[in-house]
């Protein structure tokens, strides 16, 4: 080849948007797949899914399912949760990088030395963590439950909680129990702007505003509603109120907007300069149509996890699921 001339891709051939959704629901028949979907993922995926949920409900969905094929669009700490909870069944993630801050913010070796350094401790992991460190946890809880799980905990026994510090601190202030919190944060959350928010809630004093509890305590101080993404979807619903303002991923305005389409709903900015643009979670985000598809077609890339870890795992997930 001549230096300088860069060499000519061979031919790929590209599908259409409409092609892809074709072909999605075509093989979802084919192979018997049930396809779950967080919401936070982009419109068009969440339009496609059997079941659109928060972590919790899609933990229950995928042990519900009798699919030979779990097909999840979210992010991998949740595809890892549908295998732990169904070794036998295909779990396909479209993107394996879609990971998650929380999860890597507690690295397993790290966890097991922070746990050596608080012995007779019981251990409260947040379902946005590796299977690793759920197998060294005693009960796992997700944002919709994290109260009652750690309220089920009998009041002599010291608590730790990981992985998200703010999630941590708000259970603290809801149950009124001292726990040990590992300094974990959401990068999305803690990037919402409190000035931007200030500035909407000026401009809207009739609106209300829901917070996830990932959010930073100066964010959750302000807010008329905490709670996980299905809890935010069902405020704005039952609640009187004409606007609201959203501090979470822009991901949930969607299915927000088709419940409540008269309704005013502004997603809360993040910290930005010189723009009032949502925030958005990467890690999210990098599922696409093309990535499902191909997904579909590959049987590719799949959820492994070693047996022993799976198994240890398990029995912290069971343990909440038990709790309802
Ligand atoms: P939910 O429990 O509301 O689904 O939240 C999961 C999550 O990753 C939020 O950032
Ligand atoms: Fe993880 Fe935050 Fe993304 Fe949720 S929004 S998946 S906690 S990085």
């Amino acid at each position: 080849m001549i230096a300088g001339q860069t060499m000519r891709e061979p031919d790929v051939p590209t599908l259409s948007a409409f092609e892809l959704v074709e072909g999605i629901q075509r093989m979802k028949r084919e192979k018997n797949v049930v396809f779950l979907a967080h919401y936070y993922q982009q419109p068009e995926i969440q339009e496609l899914a059997d079941f659109v949920g928060d972590s919790l409900a899609l933990a229950q969905a995928a042990d519900r399912s009798k699919a030979d094929i779990i097909l999840f669009a979210g992010v991998h700490f949740m595809a890892e949760t549908a295998k732990i909870l169904n070794p036998k069944r295909t779990v396909l993630l479209p993107d394996l990088d879609a990971g998650c801050s929380l999860a890597d913010s507690a690295p397993p070796e790290k966890f097991r030395a922070f746990l050596d350094q608080h012995p007779d401790h019981v251990v409260v992991s947040y379902i946005n963590c590796s299977a690793e460190v759920k197998a060294m946890s005693d009960i796992i809880c997700t944002s919709s439950n994290a109260v009652r799980v750690v309220n089920s905990i009998p009041a002599d026994r010291k608590v730790i909680f990981a992985p998200d510090k703010h999630l941590g601190a708000y259970v603290q202030r809801m149950t009124g129990r001292k726990l040990v919190l590992w300094d974990g944060v959401c990068e999305v959350h803690v990037d919402i702007s409190l000035d931007k928010m200030k500035f909407l809630l000026g401009k809207h004093p009739d609106a209300k505003l829901v917070a996830h509890p990932e959010c930073p305590p100066h964010i959750l101080a302000e807010a008329d509603h905490v709670g996980s993404t299905t809890s935010l979807l069902d405020f704005v619903q039952r609640d009187p109120g004409s606007t609201f303002i959203v501090a979470t991923e822009g991901g949930i305005l969607h299915k927000m907007r088709q419940a409540v389409p008269h309704k005013t709903l502004i997603a809360a900015p993040a910290n930005v300069e010189n723009s009032c643009a949502c925030s958005e979670c990467p890690y999210m985000k990098m599922n696409t149509l093309q990535k499902v598809h191909d997904a579909l077609l590959n049987g590719s890339p799949e959820i492994i996890l070693e047996e022993s870890v799976r198994r240890g795992a398990e029995k912290a997930l069971r343990r909440m699921m038990e709790l309802g």
